[in-house]
Protein backbone atom coordinates (compact mmCIF):
# COMPACT_ATOMS: atom_id res chain seq x y z
CA UNK A 1 0.00 0.00 0.00
CA UNK A 2 1.36 3.10 -0.76
CA UNK A 3 0.71 5.35 2.43
CA UNK A 4 1.62 8.87 -0.08
CA UNK A 5 -0.93 7.82 -2.25
CA UNK A 6 -3.60 7.11 0.21
CA UNK A 7 -3.14 9.76 2.46
CA UNK A 8 -4.16 11.80 -0.60
CA UNK A 9 -7.62 10.19 -0.97
CA UNK A 10 -5.75 8.09 -4.15
CA UNK A 11 -6.61 4.41 -4.25
CA UNK A 12 -3.39 2.85 -5.43
CA UNK A 13 -5.27 -0.37 -7.11
CA UNK A 14 -6.70 1.85 -9.23
CA UNK A 15 -3.99 4.28 -10.53
CA UNK A 16 -4.54 4.82 -14.34
CA UNK A 17 -1.63 3.69 -16.09
CA UNK A 18 -1.74 6.23 -19.18
CA UNK A 19 -2.62 9.89 -18.48
CA UNK A 20 -3.18 12.10 -21.78
CA UNK A 21 -3.59 15.97 -21.15
CA UNK A 22 -4.72 18.55 -23.83
CA UNK A 23 -2.66 21.54 -22.29
CA UNK A 24 -4.71 24.51 -22.95
CA UNK A 25 -5.54 27.90 -21.97
CA UNK A 26 -1.65 29.86 -22.36
CA UNK A 27 -3.22 32.60 -24.12
CA UNK A 28 -5.93 33.58 -22.02
CA UNK A 29 -3.54 33.24 -19.47
CA UNK A 30 -1.36 35.57 -20.12
CA UNK A 31 -3.97 38.06 -22.02
CA UNK A 32 -5.68 38.56 -18.52
CA UNK A 33 -2.73 39.47 -17.20
CA UNK A 34 -1.88 42.28 -19.52
CA UNK A 35 1.04 40.03 -21.35
CA UNK A 36 1.59 38.89 -25.03
CA UNK A 37 -0.09 35.37 -25.29
CA UNK A 38 3.78 34.22 -25.73
CA UNK A 39 4.05 34.77 -22.18
CA UNK A 40 1.17 32.28 -21.46
CA UNK A 41 3.80 29.48 -23.28
CA UNK A 42 6.37 30.63 -21.34
CA UNK A 43 4.51 29.99 -17.62
CA UNK A 44 3.02 26.86 -19.46
CA UNK A 45 6.42 25.08 -19.91
CA UNK A 46 6.52 25.50 -15.66
CA UNK A 47 3.52 24.01 -15.22
CA UNK A 48 4.63 21.14 -17.94
CA UNK A 49 7.52 20.61 -15.43
CA UNK A 50 5.15 20.30 -12.29
CA UNK A 51 2.64 18.25 -13.78
CA UNK A 52 5.55 16.11 -15.16
CA UNK A 53 6.89 15.43 -11.57
CA UNK A 54 3.08 15.02 -10.54
CA UNK A 55 2.89 12.42 -12.94
CA UNK A 56 6.65 10.74 -11.24
CA UNK A 57 5.31 10.47 -7.52
CA UNK A 58 1.81 9.30 -8.69
CA UNK A 59 3.84 6.25 -10.61
CA UNK A 60 2.96 6.72 -13.39
CA UNK A 61 4.13 4.61 -16.84
CA UNK A 62 2.94 6.89 -19.56
CA UNK A 63 2.59 10.39 -19.30
CA UNK A 64 1.21 12.03 -22.47
CA UNK A 65 1.12 15.51 -23.42
CA UNK A 66 -0.37 18.16 -26.52
CA UNK A 67 2.37 20.67 -26.82
CA UNK A 68 1.67 21.50 -30.73
CA UNK A 69 -1.44 20.53 -32.94
CA UNK A 70 -0.66 20.23 -36.84
CA UNK A 71 -3.44 22.27 -37.07
CA UNK A 72 -1.52 25.17 -34.77
CA UNK A 73 0.91 26.07 -37.88
CA UNK A 74 -2.55 28.70 -39.07
CA UNK A 75 -1.27 30.63 -35.96
CA UNK A 76 0.55 34.27 -36.41
CA UNK A 77 4.41 33.10 -37.27
CA UNK A 78 5.57 34.86 -34.33
CA UNK A 79 3.76 32.64 -32.39
CA UNK A 80 4.89 29.62 -34.13
CA UNK A 81 7.84 30.41 -33.63
CA UNK A 82 8.14 31.66 -30.42
CA UNK A 83 6.14 27.90 -29.49
CA UNK A 84 8.82 26.18 -31.44
CA UNK A 85 11.51 27.87 -29.66
CA UNK A 86 9.84 27.28 -25.51
CA UNK A 87 9.61 23.38 -26.70
CA UNK A 88 13.54 23.15 -28.33
CA UNK A 89 15.15 25.88 -25.88
CA UNK A 90 13.22 24.97 -22.56
CA UNK A 91 11.90 21.70 -22.63
CA UNK A 92 14.41 20.21 -25.02
CA UNK A 93 17.47 21.95 -23.71
CA UNK A 94 16.97 23.81 -20.21
CA UNK A 95 14.81 20.78 -18.53
CA UNK A 96 16.13 17.67 -20.29
CA UNK A 97 18.50 16.83 -18.00
CA UNK A 98 16.55 17.46 -14.85
CA UNK A 99 13.73 15.03 -16.25
CA UNK A 100 16.46 12.95 -17.23
CA UNK A 101 17.93 13.06 -13.41
CA UNK A 102 13.87 12.25 -12.57
CA UNK A 103 14.67 8.70 -14.23
CA UNK A 104 11.59 10.12 -17.38
CA UNK A 105 11.91 8.44 -20.83
CA UNK A 106 11.19 11.43 -22.97
CA UNK A 107 9.49 10.05 -26.82
CA UNK A 108 7.61 12.25 -29.22
CA UNK A 109 4.80 11.53 -31.19
CA UNK A 110 3.66 13.39 -34.82
CA UNK A 111 4.86 14.10 -38.36
CA UNK A 112 8.15 14.93 -38.93
CA UNK A 113 7.53 16.87 -41.94
CA UNK A 114 9.03 19.81 -43.94
CA UNK A 115 7.69 22.44 -41.37
CA UNK A 116 9.46 20.69 -38.27
CA UNK A 117 13.45 23.03 -38.30
CA UNK A 118 15.67 20.22 -38.60
CA UNK A 119 17.67 21.72 -35.51
CA UNK A 120 14.43 20.64 -33.31
CA UNK A 121 13.96 17.43 -35.06
CA UNK A 122 17.61 17.11 -34.11
CA UNK A 123 17.02 18.12 -30.53
CA UNK A 124 14.44 15.92 -29.93
CA UNK A 125 16.28 12.58 -31.41
CA UNK A 126 19.21 13.54 -28.80
CA UNK A 127 16.55 13.52 -25.56
CA UNK A 128 15.13 10.22 -27.02
CA UNK A 129 18.39 9.18 -27.17
CA UNK A 130 19.93 10.61 -23.55
CA UNK A 131 16.90 8.97 -21.55
CA UNK A 132 16.24 5.79 -23.89
CA UNK A 133 16.71 3.40 -20.83
CA UNK A 134 15.20 5.25 -18.06
CA UNK A 135 12.58 3.41 -16.40
CA UNK A 136 10.44 6.45 -14.79
CA UNK A 137 7.96 7.68 -16.48
CA UNK A 138 7.45 8.11 -19.88
CA UNK A 139 6.68 11.30 -20.76
CA UNK A 140 5.69 11.76 -24.70
CA UNK A 141 5.30 14.93 -26.45
CA UNK A 142 2.64 15.04 -28.96
CA UNK A 143 4.23 17.52 -31.14
CA UNK A 144 3.16 18.60 -34.84
CA UNK A 145 0.79 15.91 -33.54
CA UNK A 146 -2.77 15.25 -34.92
CA UNK A 147 -5.06 12.26 -34.82
CA UNK A 148 -6.60 12.44 -37.83
CA UNK A 149 -2.76 12.72 -39.20
CA UNK A 150 -1.59 9.51 -37.57
CA UNK A 151 -4.26 7.52 -38.62
CA UNK A 152 -3.71 8.55 -42.01
CA UNK A 153 0.25 8.04 -41.84
CA UNK A 154 -0.57 4.76 -40.03
CA UNK A 155 -2.94 3.59 -43.22
CA UNK A 156 -0.49 5.09 -45.54
CA UNK A 157 2.56 2.69 -44.26
CA UNK A 158 0.14 -0.93 -43.81
CA UNK A 159 -0.83 0.40 -47.85
CA UNK A 160 2.74 0.25 -48.25
CA UNK A 161 3.65 -3.07 -46.64
CA UNK A 162 1.37 -4.78 -48.81
CA UNK A 163 -0.80 -6.12 -46.51
CA UNK A 164 -3.86 -8.57 -47.75
CA UNK A 165 -7.15 -6.33 -47.36
CA UNK A 166 -8.67 -9.17 -45.67
CA UNK A 167 -5.45 -9.12 -43.14
CA UNK A 168 -6.10 -5.27 -42.13
CA UNK A 169 -7.53 -5.19 -38.82
CA UNK A 170 -7.30 -2.91 -35.43
CA UNK A 171 -3.92 -4.24 -34.33
CA UNK A 172 -2.81 -4.37 -37.96
CA UNK A 173 -3.04 -0.45 -38.21
CA UNK A 174 -1.92 -0.22 -34.51
CA UNK A 175 1.59 -1.18 -35.12
CA UNK A 176 1.98 1.57 -37.74
CA UNK A 177 0.87 4.63 -35.23
CA UNK A 178 3.68 7.23 -34.33
CA UNK A 179 4.63 4.83 -31.08
CA UNK A 180 2.92 1.38 -31.71
CA UNK A 181 3.88 0.40 -27.67
CA UNK A 182 2.34 3.10 -25.94
CA UNK A 183 -1.02 1.78 -24.41
CA UNK A 184 -4.40 3.72 -24.79
CA UNK A 185 -5.12 6.50 -22.57
CA UNK A 186 -7.52 5.87 -19.10
CA UNK A 187 -7.44 9.15 -18.26
CA UNK A 188 -7.75 12.20 -20.52
CA UNK A 189 -7.51 15.89 -19.18
CA UNK A 190 -8.43 19.18 -20.68
CA UNK A 191 -7.84 22.47 -19.28
CA UNK A 192 -9.20 25.73 -19.62
CA UNK A 193 -12.79 25.02 -19.20
CA UNK A 194 -12.93 23.50 -23.20
CA UNK A 195 -14.76 20.69 -23.83
CA UNK A 196 -13.37 19.55 -27.14
CA UNK A 197 -10.84 17.00 -28.39
CA UNK A 198 -9.00 19.25 -30.90
CA UNK A 199 -7.52 16.39 -32.91
CA UNK A 200 -5.85 14.72 -30.26
CA UNK A 201 -5.13 10.99 -29.83
CA UNK A 202 -8.52 10.55 -31.84
CA UNK A 203 -8.32 6.42 -31.94
CA UNK A 204 -6.31 6.21 -28.47
CA UNK A 205 -9.04 7.52 -26.39
CA UNK A 206 -11.87 5.41 -27.62
CA UNK A 207 -12.40 4.37 -23.88
CA UNK A 208 -10.47 7.24 -22.16
CA UNK A 209 -11.66 8.52 -18.87
CA UNK A 210 -12.57 12.43 -20.15
CA UNK A 211 -12.28 14.92 -17.48
CA UNK A 212 -11.99 18.64 -18.18
CA UNK A 213 -10.86 21.30 -15.98
CA UNK A 214 -11.36 24.91 -15.17
CA UNK A 215 -7.70 25.71 -14.40
CA UNK A 216 -5.96 27.59 -17.26
CA UNK A 217 -2.89 25.32 -18.39
CA UNK A 218 0.59 27.73 -16.77
CA UNK A 219 -2.06 27.47 -13.59
CA UNK A 220 -1.86 24.31 -13.56
CA UNK A 221 0.31 22.08 -11.23
CA UNK A 222 0.69 18.06 -9.56
CA UNK A 223 -2.28 18.59 -7.51
CA UNK A 224 -4.74 19.11 -10.40
CA UNK A 225 -3.10 16.27 -11.61
CA UNK A 226 -4.60 13.88 -8.65
CA UNK A 227 -7.62 16.10 -8.75
CA UNK A 228 -8.09 14.55 -11.95
CA UNK A 229 -7.05 11.21 -10.99
CA UNK A 230 -9.30 11.65 -8.22
CA UNK A 231 -12.59 12.13 -10.47
CA UNK A 232 -11.30 9.29 -12.75
CA UNK A 233 -11.62 6.78 -9.83
CA UNK A 234 -14.88 7.36 -8.96
CA UNK A 235 -15.94 6.36 -12.72
CA UNK A 236 -17.21 3.09 -13.75
CA UNK A 237 -15.24 1.94 -16.68
CA UNK A 238 -17.44 -0.77 -18.58
CA UNK A 239 -15.70 -0.96 -22.12
CA UNK A 240 -19.49 -1.99 -23.77
CA UNK A 241 -19.90 -5.04 -20.63
CA UNK A 242 -22.94 -4.23 -17.96
CA UNK A 243 -22.10 -3.15 -14.65
CA UNK A 244 -22.32 -6.40 -13.14
CA UNK A 245 -20.01 -8.02 -15.70
CA UNK A 246 -17.51 -5.80 -14.35
CA UNK A 247 -17.94 -6.70 -10.51
CA UNK A 248 -17.80 -10.34 -11.88
CA UNK A 249 -15.13 -10.57 -14.11
CA UNK A 250 -12.76 -7.65 -12.42
CA UNK A 251 -12.35 -5.85 -15.37
CA UNK A 252 -9.10 -3.27 -15.48
CA UNK A 253 -10.58 -0.24 -13.74
C1 LIG B 1 -2.31 26.06 -25.45
O1 LIG B 1 -2.69 27.35 -25.11
C2 LIG B 1 -0.96 26.02 -26.10
C3 LIG B 1 -0.97 25.59 -27.49
C4 LIG B 1 -2.01 25.43 -28.24
C5 LIG B 1 0.30 25.34 -28.09
P1 LIG B 1 -3.38 28.32 -26.16
O2 LIG B 1 -2.32 29.12 -26.82
O3 LIG B 1 -4.28 27.57 -27.06
O4 LIG B 1 -4.23 29.24 -25.20
P2 LIG B 1 -5.69 29.80 -25.45
O5 LIG B 1 -6.57 28.63 -25.71
O6 LIG B 1 -5.61 30.73 -26.61
O7 LIG B 1 -6.02 30.49 -24.17
C1 LIG C 1 -5.09 22.14 -28.70
O1 LIG C 1 -5.35 23.41 -28.27
C2 LIG C 1 -3.66 21.98 -29.09
C3 LIG C 1 -2.70 22.04 -27.98
C4 LIG C 1 -2.97 22.22 -26.72
C5 LIG C 1 -1.34 21.86 -28.37
P1 LIG C 1 -5.88 24.56 -29.24
O2 LIG C 1 -6.01 25.76 -28.40
O3 LIG C 1 -5.01 24.66 -30.43
O4 LIG C 1 -7.29 23.99 -29.68
P2 LIG C 1 -8.54 24.76 -30.31
O5 LIG C 1 -8.06 25.45 -31.54
O6 LIG C 1 -9.01 25.74 -29.28
O7 LIG C 1 -9.55 23.69 -30.57
MG1 LIG D 1 -6.22 27.03 -26.93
Amino acid sequence: MDVALEGDGLDPRRMPRHVACVMDGNGRWATKRGLPRTEGHRAGEEALLDATKGAVELGLEWFTVYAFSTENWRRPHEEVRFLLGVIADDLLTRRRDELHGLGVRIRFAGRRDWRVPKWILRRMDETVELTRHNKGTTLTVAFNYGGRAEIVDAARALVASGIPAAKVDERALRRHFYLPDMPDPDLFIRTSGEYRISNFLLWEIAYSELVFLDVLWPDFRREHLRQAVREYQRRERRFGRTGEQRDQEGLPS
